[in-house]
C-alpha cells in the first residue's frame, strides 16, 4: 500500500465511466492483462450466434484469414465472410507506426482475445496493446461508417503550465496531422508529428489516424470531434490524451509513444516505449477477465515527478465503476477495496457515452 500511496503521487489516473453507460454494458465492456480495451455489442443490438451456427464458421474463417494477404502492409484489413444474415464483416487496423508483420501479430493475439472476451456475440470491438491495432466484426455492415461509438478516452491528469499555450501547440499540431489524415488515402489515413512548446521547452507528440475507408469529410468530422472533445471538454489543459473511436483514433503526450512511421522513416525519438520520467501517463490495464470485466488503469514504475506537478488532482467527476484492478497488484480484498480510491487519486480514463 505505501508503494501505491507513493505511485499515485506520481501517477494520475483515474477511472470515470458514465454512469448510463456502465449500466448498459458493464458485463461487456473491459481490460484484459494484454492491454485490450473491448465492447461487446455496446448496444446489445446485434444479438448472440450459437457455437455450430453458419455465423461461428464464417467468422471463424474470416478472422483466420483477415490477415492472410501478406501484400497488405498499410495495416488495414476490412473483408466479408457469408451469405444474408450470416455474412460476417471484419475489420483490422493496427495504428499507423506500427510494422506489418508486428501489426498481423498484433490482430492475431486481438482475434484470440475478442473472441474467447465477447463469446458468441456476433459483433464486438477491441483494441490491443495501447491501440497498436483495432479489430472489429459484425454481422452488420461496417465498412465505411464514420463511427464515433463506443469510444474511451483518457487523460494523463497532470496539467500544463502554460495552459493555454501548451493548448494551442497542441491545438496546431492536431489540426496540421488531421488535415495529413483526412487527405490520405483509401489505404492510409494517418498523421504523427511533434511540436515544440516553446513556454515549457516540452516537445509533444501527436498522432492522429482514420480508419481508411472514411472520406475525407467524415475522417475529418470524426477527428475535429476527438480533438475538440479532449481539449474542451474531456482533458482540457492536461499534458497528454487519447480518444479512441471506432473510425478515429488521436493521441497526444509530451513523450514519445510511436516506434516507426513508414511516411516519414524518421526513427521516432525514443525507441523505447517507456514514457519519460517527467511525464508519466495512464495505460490501459489489466484486470482478470471475469463475470464483469474492468475498465482500469496501471501503475507505471515509479519516476521522478515533473517539476510542475508535484501532486495528484482531485477528481473531477465522480467515480462509478465496476470493481478495477491493477498490473503489479495482487488482486486481494485490500487491493480492491482501496482500488476506488487510488482511482479517484489517480486519474482519467473514461468511456465516453455520447
Ligand atoms: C447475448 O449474450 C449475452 C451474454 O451471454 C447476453 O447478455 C445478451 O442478452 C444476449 N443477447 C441477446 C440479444 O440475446
Ligand atoms: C476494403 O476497403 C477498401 C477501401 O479502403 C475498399 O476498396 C474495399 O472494397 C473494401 N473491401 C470490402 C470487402 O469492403
Ligand atoms: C489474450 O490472448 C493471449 C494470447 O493470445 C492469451 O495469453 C491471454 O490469456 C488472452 N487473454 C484473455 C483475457 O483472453
Ligand atoms: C498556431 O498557428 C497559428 C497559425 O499558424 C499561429 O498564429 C499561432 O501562433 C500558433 N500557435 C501556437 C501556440 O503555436
Ligand atoms: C528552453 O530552452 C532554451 C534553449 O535550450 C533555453 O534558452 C530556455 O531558457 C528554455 N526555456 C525554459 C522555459 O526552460
Ligand atoms: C460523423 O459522425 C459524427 C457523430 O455521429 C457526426 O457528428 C458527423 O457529422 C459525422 N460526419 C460526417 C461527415 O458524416
Ligand atoms: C489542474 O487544473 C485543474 C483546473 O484548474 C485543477 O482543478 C487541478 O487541481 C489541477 N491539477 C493539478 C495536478 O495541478
Amino acid at each position: 500500500m505505501s508503494l501505491l500511496s507513493i505511485s499515485l503521487l506520481w501517477f494520475l489516473c483515474c477511472l470515470i465511466i458514465t454512469t448510463t453507460f456502465i449500466f448498459k454494458t458493464s458485463a461487456d465492456l473491459g481490460t484484459t492483462s494484454q492491454r485490450f480495451f473491448y465492447f461487446c455489442d455496446q448496444n446489445n443490438e446485434r444479438g448472440n450466434y450459437t457455437a455450430k451456427s453458419n455465423y461461428a464458421r464464417n467468422l471463424n474463417t474470416l478472422l483466420s484469414t483477415l490477415t492472410s494477404n501478406t501484400r497488405i502492409d498499410y495495416g488495414f484489413y476490412n473483408s466479408s465472410h457469408g451469405e444474408n444474415k450470416d455474412k460476417v464483416n471484419a475489420i483490422g487496423l493496427c495504428r499507423g507506426d506500427i510494422k506489418p508483420e508486428e501489426c498481423r501479430g498484433c490482430l492475431d493475439q486481438a482475434k484470440a482475445n475478442i473472441t474467447q472476451l465477447c463469446p458468441n456475440r456476433k459483433e464486438a470491438i477491441g483494441w490491443y496493446q495501447d491501440e497498436k491495432c483495432m479489430l472489429r466484426y459484425s454481422d452488420r455492415t461496417i465498412f465505411g461508417l464514420n463511427e464515433t461509438e463506443p469510444a474511451y478516452y483518457m487523460c494523463n491528469m497532470n496539467n500544463a503550465t502554460d495552459a493555454d499555450k501548451f493548448n494551442g501547440v497542441v491545438k496546431n499540431l492536431s489540426d496540421k496531422l488531421r488535415r495529413k489524415a483526412a487527405a490520405g488515402d483509401s489505404r492510409r489515413k494517418y498523421g504523427a508529428g511533434t511540436a515544440v512548446d516553446d513556454q515549457s521547452n516540452k516537445t509533444v507528440y501527436g498522432v492522429v489516424q482514420c480508419t481508411p475507408d472514411l472520406s475525407e469529410a467524415e475522417c475529418d468530422s470524426c477527428l475535429v470531434e476527438s480533438i475538440k472533445g479532449l481539449s474542451s471538454h474531456y482533458c482540457n489543459d492536461k499534458i497528454g490524451a487519447r480518444m479512441v473511436r471506432p473510425s478515429c483514433y488521436h493521441r497526444y503526450e509530451t513523450y514519445s509513444f510511436l516506434f516507426y512511421d513508414p511516411s516519414t522513416h524518421h526513427p521516432s525519438p525514443s525507441p523505447s516505449p517507456s514514457p519519460s520520467p517527467s511525464s508519466p501517463s495512464p495505460f490501459p490495464a489489466p484486470s482478470s477477465p471475469k463475470a464483469t470485466p474492468s475498465p482500469s488503469s496501471s501503475l507505471l514504475p515509479p519516476s521522478v515527478p515533473s517539476a510542475e506537478s508535484p501532486s495528484s488532482p482531485p477528481p473531477s467527476v465522480p467515480l462509478s465503476s465496476p470493481t478495477p484492478s491493477f498490473e503489479g497488484v495482487k488482486t486481494s480484498s485490500t487491493t480492491v477495496t482501496t482500488v476506488p480510491l487510488l482511482l479517484l487519486l489517480m486519474g482519467s480514463f473514461l468511456f465516453v457515452s455520447t
